[in-house]
């Protein structure tokens, strides 16, 4: 062992055709595959320290430049997720983690999925292991945190379900896979902020209760014909084909939210008024089009050359506090700027 310290950046992603409902929650199996695109600007940097002596991991988040212990669900979900870590790496003793966020966390920016992913990779990479993608992204999904599979690789992903060898679905095959590299079609995500704070419902609750939706039903038609379509779409760079399915999926996934019992808003009235603006940016020419995560901010993809005059559209929409521009990247890596 030479290393016991490391600091990785990993970034969001944002889903095409969504992840919502699970097969086993616990193991975060997604009900139906997954594509999304890994964004480069937003990202998580976690330093992860490993200490062989026994004691409490030490959990620190860093907020406006200052590095203190993080609040008490927080270090919660960390603390059990560097125990699972612990636990496959075969190792004793515990973790020092200092981690922030350059973007609001828990607001449907897929805060967890880079967390996550960083938090896997910093383990891996503090204990000196070098493992392939594909256990990475295992890793990274066990945190409960499903998204964060996909979050290991850059570029457009795909998360299947896993092989059905044994009609349980296998936790060791559902693991993310790279559909095209990033610098294949550079696509913008316009982030639309409209609101910043902690959403109320987690993204688990949300899962937990989509089955008692009427229309989680009809999510089975739906979902390969709209997998089939949008590999196509990214493979051929067809924006228009490609939007299509962006935008029904994103309605689906609050469909489906809304009428689950109890139901779940994230939307806010400025969510209404930016799809809106989508809808008549396309009207005067502009191939842009929206999605959302469980969350009420809206992420509007384009074309690169589209990306100022989608932006300057978005800022003037009223209740609008916010507008971010992110971009396709290459995924996560590690980097020398530690937190700690
Ligand atoms: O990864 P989770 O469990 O936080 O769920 C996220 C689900 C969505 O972001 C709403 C959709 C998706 O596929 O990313």
């Amino acid at each position: 062992m030479t290393q016991h310290k490391a600091t990785v950046l990993s970034h969001p992603n944002i889903a095409f055709v969504k992840y919502w409902g699970a097969r086993n929650l616990d193991l975060a199996i997604p009900a139906f595959p997954s594509i999304s695109m890994t964004l480069s600007r937003c990202y998580t940097r976690t330093t992860v320290e490993w200490r062989k002596t026994v004691g409490e991991h030490e959990i620190l988040l860093q907020e406006a430049g200052v590095l203190e212990t993080a609040p008490e669900a927080f270090r919660g979900r960390i603390a059990g997720h560097l125990d699972r870590l612990r636990d496959w790496a075969g190792i004793e003793g515990h973790f020092k983690v200092g981690t922030e966020n350059n973007f609001p966390a828990a607001a449907g920016l897929a805060s967890s999925a880079s967390g996550f992913s960083a938090l896997a990779f910093g383990v891996v990479r503090a204990l000196d292991r070098t493992v392939d993608v594909a256990t990475l992204s295992r890793l990274a999904r066990l945190s409960g945190s499903g998204s964060a599979a996909r979050s290991v690789l850059g570029g457009y992903v795909e998360w299947p379900v896993g092989d059905d060898a044994t009609t349980l679905y296998d936790d060791e095959t559902c693991v993310a896979r790279e559909l095209a590299p990033h610098d294949h079609w550079d696509l913008r995500d316009v982030i639309a902020l409209v609101a910043a704070d902690a959403k109320k419902v987690s993204s688990v609750d949300g899962h937990r209760r989509t089955d008692t939706s009427p229309y989680w039903r009809t999510r089975e038609e739906r979902i390969e014909p709209r997998l089939e379509l949008v590999r196509r779409a990214i493979l051929e760079r067809d924006i228009e084909t490609f939007g299509e399915v962006l935008e029904a999926e994103a309605i689906d996934l609050h469909c489906l939210a809304m009428t689950s019992q109890p139901a779940i808003f994230y939307w806010q009235p400025a969510t209404l008024s930016v799809l809106a603006r989508v809808r008549a940016l396309r009207d005067e020419g502009v191939p842009a089009y929206s999605t959302m995560d469980a969350g009420a901010n809206v992420h509007v993809i384009c074309e690169a050359e589209h990306e100022d005059r989608v932006v300057t559209a978005l800022e003037a929409v009223p209740g609008v506090t916010d507008v971010l521009r992110d971009a396709i990247g290459p995924g996560p890596r590690e980097v020398d700027d530690h937190l700690f």
